[in-house]
């Protein structure tokens, strides 16, 4: 049985304070509710260390990663300095990273296998704009994404990914993917994961979807055969909202 996973991508929101109260908050509604699903936060650098602390159910996740492992790379953190405090997830490829910060596939690549190395668990997101669906290249795109980004991974490698699909005009814009647009991609997912490493380890992956996921729309996309959790942006940033998304599940 695959896990189900609820991962909370903060992004860059909370000052110091404002995040530990936000975790704490999510650790003790998470205690309550003792559900079977996995419970990720993954807050801004500057707070892992601090919130590592608070939390024992939830899980913690960073939202990048150096390509490299130590070195002259001014501003960057590997993924040995974030298994150091604590970190057992780490978000790559998320679309704002691949447009705002030009993050393309082979360097996304290189993130994961280092991840990998360092014994962090990817969380890998792949996605297409907008233009790229209503030219019809979204399974093209997505396809691409995840040949060269998971390129050169063992099976054993991919028990520890989990993938996450975003469709990019879904993110922060509050338009949802239908649950038959979710399930149609995730399902895609799946096939060309088991083309690439096999059905066995097609079938124990965890696909999340994110993209305007909230507690209105959660339970539905969630119902969906290969939707096995989310990845939510802005109802990450409300306890309650976010632990109504873990009851969805
Ligand atoms: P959103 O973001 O839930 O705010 O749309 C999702 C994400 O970017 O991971």
């Amino acid at each position: 049985m695959r896990k189900q996973i609820v991962a909370g991508n903060w992004k860059m929101n909370t000052l110091l304070k404002d995040g530990m109260e936000l975790a704490k908050a999510v650790e003790k509604m998470e205690k309550e509710t003792r559900g079977d699903a996995v419970v990720i936060i993954a807050p801004p650098f500057t707070h892992l260390s601090k919130i590592r602390e608070l939390i024992g159910n939830v899980k913690l996740g960073a939202q990048n990663c150096a390509s490299e492992p130590s070195g002259a790379f001014t501003g960057e953190i590997s993924p040995e300095m974030l298994r150091s405090t604590g970190v057992e997830y780490v978000i790559i490829g998320h679309s704002e990273r691949r447009s705002h910060f030009h993050e393309g596939n082979d360097l996304l690549n290189r993130k994961v296998k280092l991840s990998l190395s360092t014994g962090l668990k990817p969380i890998y997101c792949c996605g297409e704009v907008l233009e790229e669906r209503e030219a019809g290249r979204l399974f093209d795109v997505v396809r691409e994404q995840l040949e060269v980004g998971l390129k050169g991974l063992s099976a054993a490698d991919m028990a520890n990914m989990v993938i996450a699909y975003e469709p990019v005009w879904a993110i922060g814009t509050g338009k949802v993917a239908t649950p038959g647009q979710a399930q149609e991609m995730h399902g895609f997912i799946r096939g060309l994961v088991a083309e690439m490493f096999g059905q066995e380890v097609a079938q124990n992956l965890s696909v999340l979807y994110g993209g305007s996921c909230k507690p209105s729309n959660a339970a539905e996309l969630f119902r969906q055969p290969d939707v096995d959790g989310g990845l939510i942006g802005g109802a990450s940033l409300k306890a309650e909202d976010f632990i109504a998304i873990v009851h969805a599940i």
